[in-house]
């Protein structure tokens, strides 16, 4: 490496999360010491075993690309980057036979409030993402790829050059891989901490040197993606999950989840919690489990959650202490399981000043293309501060909604619902604190009065 930066300013105490013991039937971290994240390691907890059994390199047939997706579908394996979109359905939409090059991109541009999965993966885990990402090209007929990794946590994207260099030195990546006809170069690639180019065709324009940000959708990136040519983006923690699957069968994925919520998920639980860090338990888990897991709620009673990462609508505790943590209950619910970031908040919070925070971050995160989202974000922030500040008048409440309304739906990305739909969850179930701050001009809650 030619550069090293200097990070220690933001470098806490404790920023390990997720040595803990306390994983439900952990895939990705299983075995994970902190310490053990090379390629020997790696090879000694099963690694690259999946790789060999696709390519018949483990004295087996080995699988054909139909076969490797079929099998993927099977996982019902969902997206782990916000949408849970199914991987292998999205893994058949890439055109195999188009002529040209096609390329493989894995987001791990984690840049969602809340969310910490992904740079966990990465440094104690980065050769499941290699091997992840080279079984999803063997199965797309694809000879190129790129993981798009969070720039401002560096030693993530050291840590994943340094397994790079080790995959290629075995022969794991490159030419004719293990002696096969199927060859994968994979070169990393830092961005600069904007939180739009997590948004996969904003990171595609970043990719290639360009302003990150969004482009229209259709065409989508399986027919117009990187360069122009058929492209495949993935989550870091969607290819980290393929190589349990391929070694252990589909089947045995659905199996440890639910049906449609295959396998495990990674929940960043953060906030007013004892013991906040990364939990990687069976989809369909209690929520009160993995509160539990996390230590129970800190410093007064359970609130609220927000269940999916900063995006994702805010349920009350008594909502959230009846469901399970999965893409359906969670939607069912009314909100998101989006990155599974779990934030966690108890009866001190004040939701107007919650939402408020919200606003600023996505005013500030707006690329601007687009008017709805450019100017109604503004307006959404400077609404909640002045109900803040108690300058609010009642009509601002519906006033909230109808820019809410406005905004969702009707740009280019999907940042502009990231941020309507937090502010109608807020209103909707913690109206009375918002119209507390208009009338008594002073907060609900007695640590903000
Ligand atoms: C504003 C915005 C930010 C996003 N940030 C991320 C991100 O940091 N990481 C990620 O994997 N997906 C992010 N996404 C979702 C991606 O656009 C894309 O759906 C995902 O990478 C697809 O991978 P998956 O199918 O494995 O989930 C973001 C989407 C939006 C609209
Ligand atoms: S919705 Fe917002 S972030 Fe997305 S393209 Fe439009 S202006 Fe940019």
């Amino acid at each position: 490496m030619g550069h090293t930066l200097d990070l220690s300013r933001f470098q806490a105490k404790g920023t390990e999360t997720c040595f803990h013991g306390k994983h439900i039937n952990p895939q990705i971290y299983a075995g994970l010491n902190g310490g053990n994240w090379s390629l020997k390691d790696y090879e000694a907890r099963g690694g690259y075993a999946a790789l060999r059994k696709i390519l018949g390199k483990d004295g087996g047939e080995g699988m054909t690309p139909d076969a490797v997706i079929a099998d993927v579908k099977l996982s019902a394996l969902r997206g782990r980057g916000g949408a849970g979109f199914p991987t292998g359905l999205k893994w058949s939409f890439m055109p195999r036979q188009f002529p040209g090059q096609k390329y493989l991109v894995c987001n791990s541009d984690e840049g969602e409030p809340g969310t910490c999965k992904d740079r966990d993966i990465l440094m104690y885990n980065p050769h499941a993402v290699i091997e992840g990402m080279a079984i999803a090209a063997y199965a797309m007929g694809i000879t190129v790829g790129y993981n798009y990794i969070h720039g401002e946590i560096f030693e993530v994207y050291e840590r994943f050059e340094a397994a790079l260099e080790e995959a290629r030195a075995a022969g794991y990546l490159g030419p004719n891989i293990m002696g096969s006809s199927f060859s994968f170069q994979l070169h990393g690639h830092h961005g600069f901490g904007a939180y739009i180019c997590g948004e996969e065709t904003a990171l595609l324009e970043s990719l290639e040197g360009k302003k990150g940000q969004p482009r229209f959708k259709p065409p989508f990136p399986a027919s117009y993606g990187l360069y122009g040519k058929p492209t495949t983006i993935n989550n870091t923690e969607t290819f980290a999950a393929v190589p349990w699957i391929i070694r252990n069968g589909g089947q045995a994925y659905l199996d440890v989840g639910k049906p449609n919520n295959g396998g495990t998920k990674i929940f960043s639980v953060v906030g007013d919690v004892n013991a906040p860090g990364n939990f990687e338990i069976p989809m369909g888990t209690p929520f009160s489990k993995l509160l539990e897991l996390a230590g129970g709620v800190k410093g007064g009673a359970l609130k609220a959650v927000i269940p999916g990462g900063s995006s994702a609508p805010v349920l009350p505790a008594h909502i959230m202490m009846d469901i399970t943590m999965d893409y359906d209950a969670i939607a069912k619910a009314g909100s998101m399981l989006g990155s599974g970031a779990v934030i966690v908040m108890n009866d001190t919070r004040c939701m107007v000043k919650s939402l408020l925070r919200l606003s600023y971050f996505y005013q500030h995160e707006s690329c601007g293309q687009c008017t709805p989202c450019r100017e109604g974000t503004g307006w959404l922030w400077r609404m909640v501060d002045r109900i803040e500040k108690g300058q609010g008048r009642m009509e601002d409440l519906e006033l909230l909604n109808s820019v809410a309304d406005n905004i969702q739906g009707r740009t280019i990305c999907a940042l502009g619902d990231a941020a309507a739909m937090p502010v109608r969850a807020m209103i909707k179930h913690f109206r009375d604190e918002f119209v507390h701050h208009i009338e008594h001009k002073t907060c609900v809650v007695p640590a903000y009065v």
